[in-house]
């Protein structure tokens, strides 16, 4: 279908105002903010700590996600858990969460293994007021963005993540001046040829702990 014909009203309207993160999550399965919610099983909508100082975004569920209701319980989920850790960070002070809470696949037949589709930048609009409502609510100190998709959900429009990422960024945002800091998506590291692979962790790592050392 082409986008132009989609109808895309962006889920601003599906958003309970002043909601906690609970209210928000058992709205945002109602959500028709974009075409999203229809092939995907379910919204995944977040994970962890409603008082996290460090708050995590990622791109969209994968498969594993879609299935199981839970963000980061795949194979990405387990190398950043494996990171943040390493990284000297509780994973109990973590929220961590997508910029679009439904999958993104394609298909070739029904039954057939459904293939990871990156949102493109509207559906990225459409669900923003989740990821703006959630981190309202939640108010962490720090804010990850993994990878271009989640940068561009909340980071100025000239970040790259080959240039800018690990450097700390301060914003103002509804809750006052927050930092965020951009870095690859643990997918990345995955994809990453094994000979370059190590590099690519410890890089995450790195920019994790740059994170973690901004807490007050
Ligand atoms: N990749 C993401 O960006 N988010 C998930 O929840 C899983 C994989
Ligand atoms: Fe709503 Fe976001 Fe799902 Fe689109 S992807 S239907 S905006 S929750």
């Amino acid at each position: 279908m082409p986008v132009s014909k989609v109808d895309r009203p962006g889920a601003q309207q599906w958003v309970p105002e002043g909601a906690d993160v609970e209210a928000l999550r058992a709205a945002a399965s109602s959500c028709r903010g974009c075409e999203l919610w229809e092939p995907a099983t379910q919204v995944v909508f977040s994970a962890g700590a409603a008082d996290a100082r460090i708050a995590l975004v990622g791109e969209q569920p994968g498969d594993q996600e879609d299935r199981r209701g839970v963000p980061f319980v795949g194979p990405a989920g387990r190398l950043l858990q494996k990171a943040v850790a390493e990284a000297g960070i509780d994973v109990a002070t973590t929220y961590v969460t997508n910029a679009v809470k439904h999958f993104r696949f394609t298909q070739s037949a029904p039954g057939s293994r459904r293939i990871h589709a990156s949102p493109d930048v509207g559906h990225v609009n459409a669900c923003r007021p989740w990821l703006a409502a959630e981190l309202a609510q939640v108010d962490p100190e720090v804010v990850v963005c993994l990878g271009a998709t989640a940068a561009k959900a909340l980071l100025p429009k000239d970040f790259r993540v080959t240039k800018h990422r690990g450097q700390l960024i301060v914003q103002q945002t509804s809750r006052g001046e927050k930092t965020f800091l951009g870095t690859i998506h643990p997918s990345a590291i995955l994809r990453t040829p094994e000979e370059d692979r190590d590099a690519a962790y410890a890089g995450l790592v790195a920019d994790l702990r740059t994170a973690a050392a901004a807490l007050s």
